[in-house]
């Protein structure tokens, strides 16, 4: 199968060309950045892909004609609010431009990747799928517009559009600039320099995954037979733990590790915005999603990686 991915530079991207091109699919990455030194040594094509210009994304998939698009390319949540201009442009402007160009070439499957960051505060716990959508971040306007102008081209155009809800991901590369980026920060900084302030309150508390679980959600979701599902857009889960929790699995894997807590008053304010857990019931009954990770198990597998690409990046 043939597939292209739109912000393929980015923190999944990078996971998910590895993973795809692992299953024997002919995956081509795009991006407006280039290519990434950790990805040279893979042969993948790569494009140069600007999202917000319709005529390069006409171009680009008129050419490759993929089966399968994954639009990953986004501005995330805390730069989103530093550049809200930009967020609308890339994230609302981008998605359109890609569902327009899936319908004129006739393209499969969109797989778009949304996020906790479409709900606002005052809901159940846990979220379902079905809720009131009034989330507080331009990220988030956007992402609930991307969902909806996704169902309206799978409804009227008969597009494949299907969509899975991420938690914060948690994975051995840097974070692009979301708010949960204190989760992984914890590792980072830990392992690299022995301390780590977060900016968030430790007890602060949202849904993560670890990004193994959140690429195999992706990949499953795009392979799950179509009459089976009965929705386009899906909450996956994984677990919730407090900050403080984090910082402690994350002592007992560094010991000596020094994490202290000094909430910004902004991405806290937008970490209370969003809910603690999902319930990702329909995605368990109709496509048979399951976490294989909890925070602990995380940690194990996390660490040895962390050390690893530190230990890389310090040699160069
Ligand atoms: N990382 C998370 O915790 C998380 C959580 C929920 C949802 N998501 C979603 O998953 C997707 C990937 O997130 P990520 O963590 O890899 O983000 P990232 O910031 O690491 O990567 C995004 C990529 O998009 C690219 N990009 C930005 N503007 C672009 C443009 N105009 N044209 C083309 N590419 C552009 C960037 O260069 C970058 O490589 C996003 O859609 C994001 O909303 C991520």
């Amino acid at each position: 199968m043939k597939v292209l991915v739109t912000g393929a530079g980015g923190q999944v991207g990078q996971d998910l060309i590895a993973a795809l091109a692992d299953r024997g699919h002919v995956v081509h990455g795009s991006d407006v950045a280039s290519r990434p030194m950790a990805m040279t040594a893979r042969d993948i094509a790569w494009h140069h892909l600007d999202v917000t210009d319709l005529s390069q994304v006409r171009q680009v998939l008129g050419r490759l004609r993929p089966d399968v698009v994954f639009h990953l390319a986004a501005i995330l949540s805390a730069r989103g609010e530093e550049d809200p201009g930009l967020t609308y442009a890339v994230n609302q402007g981008g998605t359109h431009n890609l569902l327009e160009a899936c319908r004129e070439y006739r393209i499969r499957q969109l797989m778009f990747t949304s996020t906790i960051a479409v709900f606002g505060p005052g809901l159940p716990d846990p979220v379902p799928d079905d809720v009131s959508l009034r989330p507080r971040t331009m990220y988030g306007v956007t992402k609930v517009a991307g969902e909806l102008l996704g169902e309206y081209y799978a409804a009227r155009y008969d597009l494949d559009f299907r969509a899975v809800r991420f938690p914060g991901l948690i994975s051995a590369t840097l974070p692009g600039g979301g708010t949960s980026d204190y989760a992984p920060l914890m590792y980072v900084e830990s392992l690299r320099c022995g301390r780590y302030e977060a900016f968030c309150r430790p007890e602060a508390r949202i849904p993560l995954m670890y990004m193994p679980d959140g690429i195999r959600a992706l990949v499953e979701l795009a392979n799950a037979p179509r009459e089976r599902l009965k929705r386009c857009v899906y909450n996956i889960a994984a677990f919730s733990p407090a900050a403080s929790e984090i910082a402690d699995s994350v002592r007992r894997a560094v010991p000596g590790a020094e994490i202290t807590f000094k909430p910004d008053p902004i991405r806290q304010s937008i970490l209370d915005s969003w809910p603690d857990a999902l319930d990702d019931t329909c995605a368990r009954e109709d496509w048979g999603w399951q976490p294989e990770y909890d925070l602990e198990a995380m940690t194990d597998d996390l660490v040895p990686q962390i050390r690893q690409l530190i230990g890389v990046q310090a040699s160069k």
